[in-house]
């Protein structure tokens, strides 16, 4: 049975982000998957500190609430991130959580500069954003390059494209049905 772990990278716990990850999870159950899911509302991870100590091995000395949430991401088959559009990025939640990952990713100092490696097997990694902006495609190139940052490791992250709701703010977003079958079926593709 596959893994997916999910880290909802919103202040709201039942929020627009939330929703399209609960749905994103939903697919994935129904595919067979195990899912767990962390909201960063109580989920207590705080800023990487820059220490460097998991440059020595694959674990973090932070002893924050990222410990319980890397445990079950180091043996995850999958990762699902969501975010709220803050400020036409990620959110400062998202941002900590995607920091904290350094321990899965080994580097080594070499004449022609850094190199990267994954100390774990792939993982899937998919990214799900609500936006307030009703125009989904207008932080395309944003979210293409947290997508291609999250690549630069060969062999640790293979993305699965990423699921925006727009008008996040309104009642009633006009592309929610839409956007929620999309998340489910991404979902289902994680397991
Ligand atoms: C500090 C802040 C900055 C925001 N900046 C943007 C933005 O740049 N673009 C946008 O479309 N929405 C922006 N929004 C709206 C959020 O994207 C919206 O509140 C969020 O998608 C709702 O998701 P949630 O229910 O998970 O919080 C911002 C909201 C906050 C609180």
């Amino acid at each position: 049975m596959s893994k997916v772990v999910a880290f909802i990278g919103s202040p709201h716990k039942e929020g627009r982000t939330a929703q399209l990850v609960h749905e994103i999870l939903r697919g994935a159950r129904d595919a067979g998957a195990e899912v767990k899911a962390y909201n960063a509302s109580d989920a207590e991870v705080g800023p990487c500190m820059a220490c460097f100590s998991c440059r020595e091995g694959p674990e973090c000395a932070t002893k924050d609430g990222m410990q319980n949430v890397l445990a079950d991401v180091k043996d995850a088959d999958a990762i699902v991130v969501g975010s709220p559009v803050h400020m036409c990025q990620v959110s400062a939640h998202a941002k900590m959580f995607l920091d904290r990952l350094f321990p899965l990713i080994g580097l080594t100092m070499t004449p022609e500069g850094p190199s990267l490696s994954a100390r774990f097997p792939t993982k899937k990694i998919l990214f799900a954003y609500a936006q307030n902006v009703p125009d989904v495609g207008v932080y395309t190139p944003y979210f293409d390059w947290v997508r291609s940052s999250i690549s630069a490791t060969p062999g640790a992250f293979i993305t699965m494209g990423d699921v925006v709701l727009g008008s996040s703010l309104t009642p009633e977003p006009p592309g929610l049905a839409v956007t929620l079958e999309k998340a489910y079926a991404a979902g289902k593709a994680l397991a």
